[in-house]
């Protein structure tokens, strides 16, 4: 594809991602996305053919006006859309693919561990929010979104969204993902929480409390990671809210004596 095309599609891709894009004069010279992505299709030519510190170094320069730090090695495919962009920093090794969304501040960065791809690959219609941190050499599946301010570490399969830090699945295929397993997060708490819905779960044997039929009988993980959709879920909810036992008054006492 042609240097002109490209950036033809880059103004394209933004007056259909960016309800505030009013002209192409205003996008043209308002948006530091389509600034950094026309000097990365430059530079990564340059770092193609050796000129390597050339490439390095108007990388840098776009920096400055930009605040968008593309390293000139990254391969980035066609109508990707930096909005906004401050902050933004895409390591050597990474792999953007076609139709992807980036909000200021995502980094596309190494973990510190691996040599080599040590970037990530975003596959085709990912969409990354704002100050979303990618680590390391995984992959995010096609049309999958990365909400802001998560900070991914494994592979994201397509069309899932995941959140939090670390990020985890909430959708996938549309449906609502509910973690009900406290191992489902890497989180460096989840030994805590672990321990700790262990001796809630203790707790409520021993005063006879009912709890919900997700967690009921079976503890396999396969059972207890289910996906439902938002209206079985909240109708769960409520049959649990509605079906719980009144509080026993016994305990009460114990609990206000303490
Ligand atoms: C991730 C995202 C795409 C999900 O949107 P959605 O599909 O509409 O998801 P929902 O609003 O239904 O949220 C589902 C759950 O995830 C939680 N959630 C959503 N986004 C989250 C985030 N970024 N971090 C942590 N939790 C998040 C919600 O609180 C909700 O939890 P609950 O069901 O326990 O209440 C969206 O929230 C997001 O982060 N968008 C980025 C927007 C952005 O960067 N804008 C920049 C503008 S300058």
């Amino acid at each position: 594809m042609g240097f002109f095309e490209g950036v033809r599609e880059d103004i394209a891709a933004i007056f259909e991602r960016d309800p505030a894009a009013t002209s192409t004069i205003a996008v043209l010279l308002c948006y530091p996305g389509l600034h950094a992505r026309i000097a990365h299709r430059i530079n990564h030519r340059l770092w193609e053919h050796k000129f390597k510190l050339l490439a390095r170094w108007i990388s840098q320069v776009m920096r400055f006006f930009t605040g968008i730090e593309i390293h000139p090695g990254a391969v980035l495919g066609r109508r990707v859309f930096i909005d906004h962009g401050m902050g933004v920093v895409i390591g050597e090794t990474a792999i953007v693919g076609d139709d992807v969304t980036l909000y200021q501040g995502v980094t596309l960065g190494g973990t510190g561990k691996e040599k080599g791809k040590r970037h990530p690959t975003l596959l085709n219609g990912v969409f990354v929010g704002n100050n979303a941190n990618i680590l390391g050499n995984i992959t995010v599946g096609e049309n999958s979104r990365v909400g802001a301010g998560s900070v991914v570490l494994r592979d994201v399969p397509p069309n899932s969204t995941v959140v939090g830090v670390p990020a985890h699945i909430i959708y996938q295929d549309g449906k609502r993902v509910m973690i009900t397993d406290p191992k489902d997060i890497k989180d460096p708490l989840s030994d805590v929480i672990i321990a700790l819905a262990g001796e809630v779960r203790e707790l409520k044997e021993r005063l006879g409390f009912s709890e919900p039929a997700s967690v009921r009988g079976d503890t396999s993980p396969q059972h207890l990671r289910a996906v439902r959709t938002l209206a079985e879920e909240d109708g769960e909810r409520d049959q649990y809210r509605f079906t719980q036992r009144p509080f026993d008054p016994e305990y009460t006492e114990i609990a206000s004596g303490i």
